[in-house]
């Protein structure tokens, strides 16, 4: 993936060939990506029938962040479908490029999921969101002023976050919140005067992932769901510090919750 002159895309084909011949499943029908908080909500979705370290399939990094698994799982549904659940992000903080951070999504898009869902954990910028609220993401702003799309490749973005989709999940849940999800680069927290300035630009959320994900999932075709986790209030809006140990601790109390409602989520798609 590191070499300009790679397509990216025959090596996601190369991955999707590897996990079907580690998992006996030539296809997988929705691929989810977990986030910071949402690491055991897999369990809450089907029997996980095989689970593969990321560093068996090409492409793929094992991570380097304390809270993400660095597996691949592919779990039976109860309606007999296969999810590909992805605890192995690559962040673009890792500093490894859009190529890495696109490359679960376009593995997740050749094993055949038409359905792509990204979760986070994120800063929440409305002062009555309190930590452990999960949030639909209604739309992004991507501040990494990069894109995982290269050369002329004029994709549109009307619709990313499928209303179709979001209207599922509000079936599922009438009192989700919904909010713009603005993807800053990190790997550090942003300061008080930039968090004000995301909700200035109209975003409700802060985080450091998914934007450039659905960017990629949108290029493959695959419909988007999103939904962020709060794990904690973002810069100047909650008065004690920000640390990565309140982000994992929110998810922990969140995940029953958060995993019931994404199995029904699932189910309903
Ligand atoms: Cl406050 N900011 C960002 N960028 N990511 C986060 C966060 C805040 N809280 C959890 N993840």
């Amino acid at each position: 993936l590191d070499d300009p002159a790679a397509d990216p895309f025959e090596i996601a084909r190369r991955a999707a060939a590897r996990i079907a011949e580690l998992t006996g499943a030539e296809h997988h029908d929705v691929a989810l990506t977990l986030g910071s908080g949402w690491g055991r909500t897999a369990e809450f979705l089907g029997e996980t029938t095989h689970e593969i370290a990321a560093t068996e399939v090409p492409g793929f990094t094992a991570s380097a962040v304390v809270g993400h698994a660095g597996t691949l799982r592919s779990v039976l549904l109860p309606d007999g479908r296969r999810a590909l659940v992805i605890g192995a992000r690559t962040h673009y903080y890792e500093g490894y490029g859009v190529r890495r951070v696109a490359h679960s999504v376009r593995t997740a898009a050749a094993a055949g999921a038409t359905t792509m869902i990204l979760t986070n954990g994120a800063g929440g910028i409305r002062e009555h969101w309190a930590a452990g609220t999960p949030v639909l993401i209604s739309d992004h702003i991507n501040l990494t002023a990069d894109s995982p799309l290269e050369g002329a490749t004029f994709v549109d973005l009307t619709d990313l976050y499928s209303a179709r989709l979001r209207a599922v999940a509000r079936e599922v849940d009438p009192g989700l919140e919904e909010g713009v999800y603005v993807q800053f680069r990190g790997p550090h927290y942003e300061t008080p005067a930039e968090v004000r300035m995301a909700r200035t630009i109209g975003g409700d959320i802060v985080g450091m992932s998914t934007a450039l994900e659905a960017i990629a999932a949108r290029e493959a075709g695959m419909e988007v769901l999103g939904l962020s986790l709060i794990t904690n209030l973002a810069a100047g809006i909650q008065a004690t510090p920000l640390s990565h140990e309140e982000v994992l601790e929110a998810g922990r109390a969140a995940e029953p919750v958060i995993g019931a409602m994404l199995a029904r989520i699932i189910a309903a798609i």
